[in-house]
């Protein structure tokens, strides 16, 4: 049976902190730090409202984090300031090993899919602006089940639209709350450490493969499965 990749998006191929140059001209040298609120207070409002069975589209988690966190900055945006931010984030830059990093995978023969938090529509626009959605069978996004990773109904879910089981279908990503989603719901998953700061979840689940790049996922995953 063919191998299946669910890749991940905003973090993992799409890098969320591509809006820091908008932000310097806002908040200077404090931009890395605002990015980096913004994303985890994003995050935070699509696990409180996938837990409070109150779903809103990704886009939504995006822009009340952008309200808090410039609260929590005491830096404020005029309307049209937000939207240049948030349309910011409507365009980033995929990272550099990313597309070496798919057409390697497409040589080895696997299926190619994004899986995100992100709306089918906001994911194939940042695909096709970082001109990498030719690599991809297609979209599944969370939307279609009204809720949130690491939900386990959402990584059942993109296997359904996959056509895919478990044992053969991997979850790729940065996020290591979404590797511990995937391997809990029966998936593989491939733990993308963007960083050599980058520190996994101490839960006792480990990812099934570490990479430090796109570059070597495509060899590693073949290993996985020479091995097993
Ligand atoms: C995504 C979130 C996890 O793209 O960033 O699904």
């Amino acid at each position: 049976m063919a191998i299946t990749l669910a890749f991940d998006v905003y973090g993992t191929l799409i890098d969320t902190h591509g809006v820091i140059v908008a932000l310097e001209k806002h908040v200077g040298d404090r931009a890395s730090e605002f990015s980096r609120t913004w994303r985890e207070k994003q995050l935070e409002y699509s696990f409180r409202r996938g837990l409070m069975q109150n779903y809103e589209n990704f886009a939504v988690c995006t822009a009340n984090a952008l309200d808090y966190t410039s609260s929590f900055f005491r830096v404020p945006f005029s309307h049209e300031d937000k939207q240049v931010l948030l349309e910011a984030y409507s365009v980033l830059p995929a990272f550099a090993d990313v597309e070496e990093g798919l057409a390697r995978a497409r040589e080895s023969g696997f299926r190619i899919f994004a899986f995100s938090n992100g709306s089918a529509v906001a994911v194939e626009g940042l695909l096709k602006n970082a001109g990498i959605k030719d690599y991809f069978l297609g979209v599944v996004s969370v939307d279609e089940m009204k809720s949130f990773k690491p939900n386990p109904a959402v990584y059942s879910h993109f296997l359904r639209r996959a056509g895919a089981i478990g044992s053969n279908a991997w979850l790729v990503s940065s996020n290591p709350f979404d590797v511990i989603g995937a391997i809990s719901s029966g998936m593989r998953a491939a733990w993308v450490k963007r960083s050599p700061d980058a520190v996994f979840d101490p839960w006792g689940i480990e990812p099934t493969v570490t990479v430090n790049s796109l570059l070597d996922l495509a060899e590693q995953i073949s290993r996985e499965h020479g091995e097993s």
